[in-house]
């Protein structure tokens, strides 16, 4: 019989919230960045107004406020100009941007999960989420075995999580084997286990400069009508050892984090991809609505359909309204500093949200 260990996704605080039902909150968000080899640099993203590439050195600079208004969770991607081959080998280097980044935040931060997403298509010299056979279709298990290695180099480097985003078949078992065989026992597995071929990556392709030199992610990322296999995918990823789940791209996908909510016993996280982050960011520059009004209510909307967290770009925008609403209820002859759920926040207008 294969073993089935619960631990690993309770372990954390954050994790034990995350295997509750709950509201939009400071500690449901998770903040993706961009990390590059050039320790001092902050390269602004032009698809991503507002999000950055960080040098390792200047990660401080990114995270000092929003930890302190309340962030708990991170999920690191490298980003390369160079150095790529056919086999990713930047994933995992020891001086390679993930790995140090991750041993910077855990000296830096203490009490901050740092999720690792693992994948080969920013360090890959063709842009494919794996290894190519000499016809140039994905190797599957030559590819699952080197996700594994890169998985265990972050788990070494003090990853509390790994999330697999390359959607071969049968990688968190891999996963799971190649971690459990390394000792590390306690390291979560996030799964990327119902993510789309989707234009919403757009972006993040130019953050990371991962879009594939030729060809695109179909015949390994699901086609968006395929409802049934995002619930197979979800259960077999569940079954091989994951202890999250994701659901991927978010909004368009609300039905499948639904679906997925009611049917695999593990807590499902929806991401709001870099696609939905320009879109709500661009509505609202040209006046459609107000942002932060936007934002809370697609908090709302993920939460009602069972997410139990959200990665997304607005994670600092998000914790530092909340920090200031709570300041401003801790004030003398306020109602006391009591912690307010993300969506009583109100705008800036003061009208009350959701
Ligand atoms: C890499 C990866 C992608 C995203 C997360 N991991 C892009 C892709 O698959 O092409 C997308 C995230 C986003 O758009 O914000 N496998
Ligand atoms: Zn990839």
């Amino acid at each position: 019989m294969s073993r089935v260990e619960l631990h690993r996704g309770y372990g954390h605080e954050v994790f034990r919230v995350w295997q509750t039902a709950g509201g939009p909150s400071p500690d449901r968000l998770i903040w993706p960045l961009f990390v590059v080899e050039s320790p001092r640099a902050r390269e602004p993203i032009p698809s991503m107004p507002g999000q950055f590439r960080w040098g390792v050195s200047r990660l401080r600079e990114a995270l000092d406020k929003p930890v302190a208004a309340g962030l708990r969770a991170v999920l690191l991607f490298g980003s390369l100009q160079g150095g790529k081959d056919p086999f990713g080998r930047k994933a995992d280097a020891d001086d390679a941007p993930v790995p140090r980044a991750i041993r910077a935040l855990r000296t830096a931060y203490p009490d901050l999960v740092v999720i690792a997403d693992v994948c080969l298509c920013s360090y890959t010299d063709h842009g494919h989420c794996g290894i190519l056979t000499s016809e140039g279709h994905v190797d599957n298990d030559a590819t699952v075995r080197r996700l594994a290695e890169v998985a265990v180099a972050y788990a070494a480097a003090g990853a509390h999580a790994v999330a697999p985003s390359d959607m071969m078949d049968n990688r968190v078992a891999a996963i799971r084997a190649a971690l459990d065989a390394a000792g590390h026992r306690t390291t979560a597995i996030l799964s990327y286990a119902a993510k789309f071929a989707s234009c919403f990556y757009g972006p993040f392709r130019d953050a990371a400069r991962s879009a594939p030199a030729f060809g695109d992610r179909r015949a390994y990322q699901l086609p968006p009508g395929g409802r049934e296999l995002a619930l197979r995918a979800l259960e077999r990823d569940v079954n091989e050892g994951a202890d999250f789940v994701l659901v991927k791209p978010g909004l368009p996908y609300l039905d499948l984090v639904r679906e997925a909510a009611d049917r695999v016993p593990v807590p499902v996280l929806a991401y709001q991809v870099s696609g939905e982050y320009s879109m709500l960011l661009h509505a609202a520059r040209a006046g459609a609505f107000e942002l932060s009004t936007a934002l809370h209510e697609t908090l709302t909307a993920f939460h009602r359909a069972g997410a139990r967290a959200v990665i997304t770009y607005f994670a600092p925008q998000l914790v530092a309204e909340a920090a200031v609403r709570l300041a401003v209820r801790s004030e003398p002859g306020s109602h006391g500093g009591r912690r307010t759920p993300l969506n009583r926040l109100t705008t800036r207008r003061g009208r009350p949200l959701a």
